[in-house]
């Protein structure tokens, strides 16, 4: 059904952009099969660890190595073949094109039966997409604009799979809905790496979740973990630090 399930690690990334250093020393490990978040505040640096894997930036520092495979410096294209699929921020669907055609330009690496296949398969993970498969991308809902840029991203049977921000901008019930299908994904044995500001529910569903800030890792542990650690909760979960009331009077 997909390429063989991949490891996906980093190890002392540096990515800059000119002059602007937006990460740092970054290392972490996605084990084949489970689901790794990644958070952090906006700026934090984590869209750029997602380029940098998928080929998009290069790292200036660093190895990326898919299964003990060194792939940093690779064109796309040639990280895509090697299993590796992204689901970009913002998501980025082709407007003028329907559903049907922006589901096969993510196939691409596939034979003509396999995409079939695979189409089929996205019809039945997605069925608003199937009732909407001639409609042009870019007369659809934000939220199914979002289920489009994730079938279309499972449209190459990833070993690997990317999701930078899936649930931002999403009415809540959307939001659910994203994270039904990334929880079928995991159970299916995709390996997925999360990026995401929805803290609380990324923590959740993670094995296990690196907390990025200014472009160097600040706290990692079981998604569990993290979850009640009190730092954390302030810093990303929203939460205010207890209030020492005073005694009346
Ligand atoms: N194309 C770019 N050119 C210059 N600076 C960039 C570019 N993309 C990102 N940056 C900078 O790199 C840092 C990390 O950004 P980014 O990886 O997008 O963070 P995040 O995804 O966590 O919000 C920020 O300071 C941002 O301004
Ligand atoms: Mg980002």
């Amino acid at each position: 059904m997909r390429a063989p399930v991949l490891t996906l690690e980093a190890q002392d990334l540096h990515i800059h952009y000119g002059t602007i250093r937006a990460v740092a020393g970054v290392s972490f490990r996605v084990a084949a099969g489970s689901l790794v978040a990644l958070l952090g505040a906006n700026g934090a640096g984590k869209s750029s660890i997602i380029r940098a894997v998928a080929g998009l930036v290069p790292p200036t520092a660093g190895r990326i190595l898919l299964n003990g495979r060194e792939i940093q410096g690779l064109p796309p294209h040639e990280i895509v073949r090697l299993g590796v699929a992204v689901c970009p921020e913002g998501r980025r669907v082709f407007r003028h094109l329907t559903v049907t055609e922006n589901l096969l330009l993510g196939g691409w690496v596939r034979q003509r039966r396999e995409q079939e296949e695979t189409l089929a398969h996205i019809f039945g993970l997605f069925p608003r997409l199937a009732e909407r498969r001639r409609q042009r991308a870019g007369t659809l809902s934000g939220g199914e604009q979002q289920m489009l840029a994730l079938g279309r991203a499972l449209m190459s049977r990833p070993g690997v799979l990317l999701l930078d921000e899936p649930s931002l901008g999403l009415a809540p019930l959307l939001v659910r809905e994203v994270f039904r299908v990334v929880a079928r994904l995991r159970e299916a044995g995709v390996t997925l790496l999360l990026v995401e500001q929805n803290a609380a529910v990324a923590l959740e569903l993670a094995d296990y979740a690196y907390i990025l800030e200014n472009g160097r890792l600040a706290l990692e542990g079981p998604g569990k973990d993290l979850l009640s650690n009190d730092h954390l909760r302030r810093a990303y979960l929203g939460e205010a630090p207890e209030e020492k009331t005073l005694p009346p009077g």
